[in-house]
């Protein structure tokens, strides 16, 4: 089930972005920050089966203009299950199908995924994580 994140939901999402992001993961309060700032684009995934109510996923999108994806991660054993899929799809109802996004420059899986869901390479920005590279990838 996607349904907007809830206070509640803050550890479970912590955990899943210490492990997909561990050189620079948000803190609780850049969460807590986009939940207001995206109050109605900060959506989780959550696995209902068998009542677990895990969290599976997260993903931070700003609608405004063209569309951004702030940041998205699918917990480890959730993923390859179409969950990231699913999550871009949902937000992307709100900006009819347009978004950007920026990746590191070494992040081959993500670079596959935006690449699978049609974006393709707009520019590159030097050191724009300050010790890597970031491409932006758009979708038109
Ligand atoms: C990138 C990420 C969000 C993808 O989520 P996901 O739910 O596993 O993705 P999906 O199952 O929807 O995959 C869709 C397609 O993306 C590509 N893809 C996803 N994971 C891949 C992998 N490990 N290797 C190669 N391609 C991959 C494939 O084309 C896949 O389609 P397929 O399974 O039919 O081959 C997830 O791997 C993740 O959380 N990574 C760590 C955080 C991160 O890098 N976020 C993006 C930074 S902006």
């Amino acid at each position: 089930m996607i349904r907007k994140f809830r206070r509640s939901d803050l550890d479970a999402i912590l955990r899943i972005e210490k492990q997909a992001f561990p050189k620079s993961p948000y803190s609780s309060f850049t969460f807590l920050y986009y939940a207001v700032a995206c109050s109605n684009t900060f959506l989780v995934y959550e696995d209902e089966r068998k009542n677990s109510n895990k969290i599976a996923a997260y993903i931070i999108f700003y609608p405004e203009g063209q569309g951004h994806i702030v940041s998205i991660a699918v917990h480890p054993v959730y993923r390859r299950r179409g969950i990231g899929t699913e999550l871009v799809g949902e937000v992307l109802k709100r900006t009819k199908g347009k978004a950007s996004v920026e990746v590191r420059e070494s992040n081959e899986i993500a670079k596959e995924f935006y690449t699978h869901l049609g974006f393709s390479l707009r520019t590159i920005i030097p050191n724009y994580y300050g010790d890597e590279n970031a491409l932006v990838m758009i979708l038109l």
